[in-house]
């Protein structure tokens, strides 16, 4: 199909006539979900996963979408190209109320969007990036993909005028997450990322990193990562499913370890691509 056309409330059209009403809460408040999921030739990637996490964010927020997993992909498909690696980004809002008021409406309609736009080459990304640590400043509710981004707008912005591609979180002394990614280290050849809670986003990347680690005998440990030990670490990797695995080669202006690209990443990267079917 089409690059421009999207889909907005049960129809697909051009972005440019793809129109919302001021008074959707979603606009207002903030008051919304969404999802990112990879789409390799027209193949979304480990959709059932993506569909989980957006019902769990959709039930802690108490908006209620009798949607399975098959409708959802009803709706996807048309945005698929099987001659693109795609991002899709699908979006659930509250919808639009009488007036401006933080209660909920008591019957609602929730606004649906979903457009699809090309993965970027990863080429730079995988040469290493430059990464700054930074106080986690978001709400108590990180478990939920809620499109409520404002602190990790502002935190990734300061990054990237410190020329840092990622911010990694700080918190209480732990290293949390990115900004828009999902933190692992290497310390003495093992694995570590933090468990899951509701101060992170539970990562689809980073699940398929822990599944790959597992099957292929890395040691594994999901716990709390230290300020100290993200300091001496010997990998620092950040995940996502557009930007796959980001390997941290410096970190608030000092290399990591030798600051090269670590053996563990490249290990890791080769079965990623290879878990990877179809791709490009
Ligand atoms: N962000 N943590 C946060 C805060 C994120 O925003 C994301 C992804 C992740 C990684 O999740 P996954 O592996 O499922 O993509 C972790 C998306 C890509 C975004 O906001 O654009």
């Amino acid at each position: 199909m089409n690059q421009s056309l999207v889909y907005l409330n049960g129809e697909y059209m051009p972005l440019k006539d793809a129109k919302i009403s001021v008074l959707d809460r979603g606009f207002l408040f903030g008051d919304g979900v969404y999802e990112v999921i990879p789409a390799y030739k027209g193949e979304l990637f480990y959709f059932s996963d993506h569909v989980k996490r957006l019902q769990h964010s959709l039930q802690r927020i108490s908006l209620e979408i009798a949607y399975d997993s098959a409708k959802w992909q009803n709706i996807l498909t048309p945005l698929l190209d099987k001659n693109r690696n795609q991002a899709i980004y699908l979006q659930v809002t509250r919808g639009v109320a009488a007036k401006r008021d933080h209660v909920f409406p008591e019957i609602i309609t929730p606004t649906i969007f979903a457009m699809a736009n090309d993965i970027q080459p990863l080429d730079s990304i995988q040469a290493g990036i430059k990464a700054v640590t930074l106080d986690d400043s978001r709400w108590g509710l990180c478990d939920v993909k809620a499109t409520t981004l404002l602190a990790n707008v502002l935190l990734k912005q300061q990054a990237s005028t410190q020329q840092c591609a990622e911010a990694i979180l700080i918190k209480d002394g732990n290293a949390i997450e990115g900004a828009a990614s999902n933190l692992f280290v290497i310390l003495n050849n093992t694995l570590i990322t933090p468990p899951k809670s509701s101060k992170i986003l539970a990562g689809i990347t980073r699940q398929i990193i822990l599944e790959l680690a597992r099957a292929n005998g890395l040691e594994v440990h999901e716990r709390e990562i230290t300020l100290a030990e993200l300091q001496i670490a010997d990998e620092i990797w950040l995940t996502s499913s557009t930007r796959e695995i980001m390997p941290v080669i410096h970190l608030d202006g000092n290399p990591v370890a030798a600051g090269k690209v670590g053996s563990i990443w490249q290990q890791m990267n080769t079965w990623f691509q290879n878990n990877k079917t179809p791709t490009l």
